[in-house]
C-alpha cells in the first residue's frame, strides 16, 4: 500500500520495546500488506548473532508477543526481510558494518534509536561517519529524551547536528493510540463537548495510568528513570495537553502543537512549599496480582535494596490560563496496581440551581470517562427519573455508553506502534512530538524532582495489587 521502499535499521534490538512492541508491529504491517517488497529491516546490537540466530530468535519472539497464531504464509515472507548486524555503538569504526549491509540497496534509511539516552549522541555520530544521515532518511527516537531539561536539550543538540529537525521522529506510543486520536475529534468535532470544556463548567479532571506489570527485566533502566520521568513527563502529559489545549486553528500539526505547548507551559511548577501537599511519590512492596505473589521492587532482579526511586506518582496540577483556572486535574501513575486501566474521567459542576434532591457528593456529579485501555470507550453518566408512580421526583445516576467493540465490530483496533511506524515510513511527523514540547515537559518535572530532592521527599510503599500508597487515597474521592 506504501510505494516507497524503506529500510528499518532497530539499534537495541535485543531490547524489551523491540521484542514487545517493534518486531510484533512490523509483522502486524506485513499482515496487513503495509510494508513494501523491498523493505528489509536490520536489527543492530552487540549480541554475537549471524542472520540465522536473528531469524530464529525473531521468530520466538513474536510467537510469544503477538496476540494471534504466527501466520506461516507471513512470517515466510517477513523472515526474508531480515537480518543482524553486529555492532557496538560506541566503537565509531564499526559502522561500516552497517554501511556494507545498507549498500546493497536504494532505500530510504529509517533508524530506530530503542536504546538508552546516552547512546543516541554516539549513533548520530556513527551515521554521520559513514555519510547515512542525510535527507531523506530519518531517525525515530525512543523516550525519554534525557532525564532533566539539561540533558534533554544537550541530546536534542546531538541529534541536531547529524539530523534536520524534519528527519527527527520522537516517538510517545500514546499519540498512536486510537482512543487519544479521538480526543480531538470527541472534543472538536461534537458541540455539546466543545461548548463544555472548561472552568465554569468543569469542576476537576483525573487521568490514570495504572498498569499491573512491574519493571519487569528492566531494573537498570527504570532505576535511574522512575515512574515520573518514565510515564508522567510524556504520555500523561501528552494527555493532559491533549485535554486541555485550546481549539486549534486547524489540523495541521504545527497547529496542534502550538496549542499543546501553550499548556505545557501554563502548568504550574512545584516548588519546596507545595511539593508536598501536590505529590505523592510511592514504590510497591510484595503483594498479589491475579493470585501470584509477586516481589517488592527492591527484590526485582538485579535491585539495589536502597532504591528510593518512585514506582507510583500522584500529582495535583494546576493550569494557571484563564480556561482552567481553579479546575484540579489530578494524574496518577503506578506500576504493580490492582488494574492495568488508562482513563481519563471529566467532572462535571454540579448544577447551578436544585430542583432535585440530589446530593452534591462528587461521585454524584455528571461524569464523563474516557476510556483509553483495555475495552475502549465513552461514558457519560447523567441523572434520569427512576419510572414509577411516586408523587415526587425520584432521580438515578444511570449511565450513556459508547463502546467500540459493539459501535466498530468491523474495525481493527491497531496497536500504537503500528501506526507510528507507519507514519513514520510515510514521512510524517505530526503523530511525533517536537523538541519545543519535549523541553516544556521537562521544564515542569524538573520542578517536581528539584523539590523532593531538596525536601527529601521518599517513596511510601504500597503493596502491589492495591491502587497504591495509602496518602494517596486522599485525592481518590475527589
Ligand atoms: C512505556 C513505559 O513507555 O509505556 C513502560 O516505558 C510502560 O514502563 C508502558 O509500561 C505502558 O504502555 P501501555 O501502552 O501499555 O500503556
Amino acid at each position: 500500500k506504501d510505494n516507497k521502499p524503506y529500510n528499518l535499521i532497530i539499534f537495541g534490538v535485543k531490547g524489551n520495546l523491540s521484542s514487545k512492541k517493534l518486531i510484533p508491529s512490523l509483522y502486524q504491517l506485513e499482515k496487513s500488506n503495509y510494508l513494501h517488497k523491498k523493505t528489509q529491516i536490520i536489527g543492530v546490537g552487540r549480541a554475537n548473532w549471524n542472520n540465522k540466530d536473528y531469524i530464529q530468535i525473531t521468530f520466538k519472539t513474536l510467537k510469544s508477543f503477538i496476540k494471534t497464531d504466527l501466520d506461516k504464509k507471513y512470517w515466510n515472507i517477513f523472515k526474508q526481510r531480515l537480518s543482524f548486524c553486529n555492532l557496538d555503538v560506541y566503537e565509531i569504526k564499526q559502522f561500516e558494518k552497517l554501511k556494507n549491509i545498507l549498500k546493497y540497496t536504494m532505500n530510504t534509511n529509517i533508524y530506530y534509536f530503542s536504546t538508552p539516552p546516552n547512546t543516541f549522541g554516539n549513533i548520530c555520530m556513527g551515521l554521520g561517519k559513514i555519510k547515512l544521515n542525510y535527507k531523506p532518511n530519518r531517525i525515530i527516537v525512543e523516550k525519554p529524551i534525557g532525564t532533566s531539561l539539561n540533558s534533554s536539550k544537550i541530546i536534542n543538540t546531538q541529534l541536531g547536528k547529524y539530523f534536520y529537525e524534519q528527519q527527527i521522529f520522537r516517538i510517545d506510543h500514546y499519540l498512536g493510540k486510537e482512543t487519544i486520536l479521538n480526543l480531538l475529534a470527541l472534543r472538536f468535532a461534537n458541540t455539546l463537548f466543545y461548548k463544555n470544556w472548561d472552568n465554569t463548567v468543569i469542576d476537576h479532571i483525573k487521568i490514570n495510568v495504572s498498569e499491573t506489570i512491574g519493571i519487569e527485566d528492566r531494573w537498570s533502566y527504570f532505576d535511574q528513570i522512575g515512574q515520573t520521568r518514565d510515564m508522567v513527563q510524556n504520555h500523561l502529559l501528552q494527555i493532559l495537553s491533549i485535554v486541555a489545549m485550546s481549539p486549534p486553528k486547524d489540523l495541521n500539526f504545527h497547529s496542534i502543537r502550538k496549542e499543546k505547548i501553550k499548556v505545557l507551559k501554563s502548568l504550574r511548577t512545584m516548588n519546596i512549599h507545595n511539593v508536598n501537599q501536590f505529590t505523592i511519590r510511592g514504590q510497591y512492596s510484595e503483594g498479589i496480582i491475579n493470585g501470584q505473589l509477586v516481589p517488592s521492587y527492591i527484590n526485582e532482579l538485579g535491585a539495589n535494596k536502597n532504591s528510593n526511586t518512585e514506582t507510583f506518582v500522584k500529582i495535583l496540577v494546576y493550569i494557571d490560563n484563564s480556561r482552567w483556572q481553579g479546575v484540579p486535574f489530578y494524574l496518577k501513575t503506578g506500576k504493580r496496581l490492582s488494574n492495568k486501566i488508562s482513563e481519563i474521567t471529566i467532572y462535571f459542576k454540579t448544577m447551578p440551581i436544585q430542583l432535585f434532591n440530589i446530593d452534591n457528593q462528587n461521585k454524584k456529579l455528571n461524569k464523563l470517562i474516557i476510556r483509553l485501555q483495555p475495552n475502549e470507550s465513552i461514558t457519560m453518566t447523567c441523572f434520569n427519573k427512576i419510572p414509577n408512580l411516586n408523587p415526587e421526583y425520584q432521580l438515578q445516576n444511570i449511565e450513556l455508553n459508547f463502546s467500540y467493540a459493539n459501535s466498530f465490530r468491523n474495525s481493527k483496533i491497531y496497536d500504537a506502534y503500528d501506526r507510528l511506524l507507519l507514519e513514520s515510513m510515510r514521512n510524517n511527523q505530526s503523530l511525533f512530538v517536537c523538541r519545543e514540547e519535549i523541553e516544556a515537559s521537562w521544564k515542569w518535572i524538573d520542578s517536581i524532582i528539584n523539590a523532593w530532592s531538596i525536601c527529601g521527599i521518599k517513596p511510601q510503599l504500597y503493596p502491589s495489587g492495591t491502587t497504591g500508597p495509602k496518602l494517596s487515597r486522599k485525592y481518590e474521592n475527589k
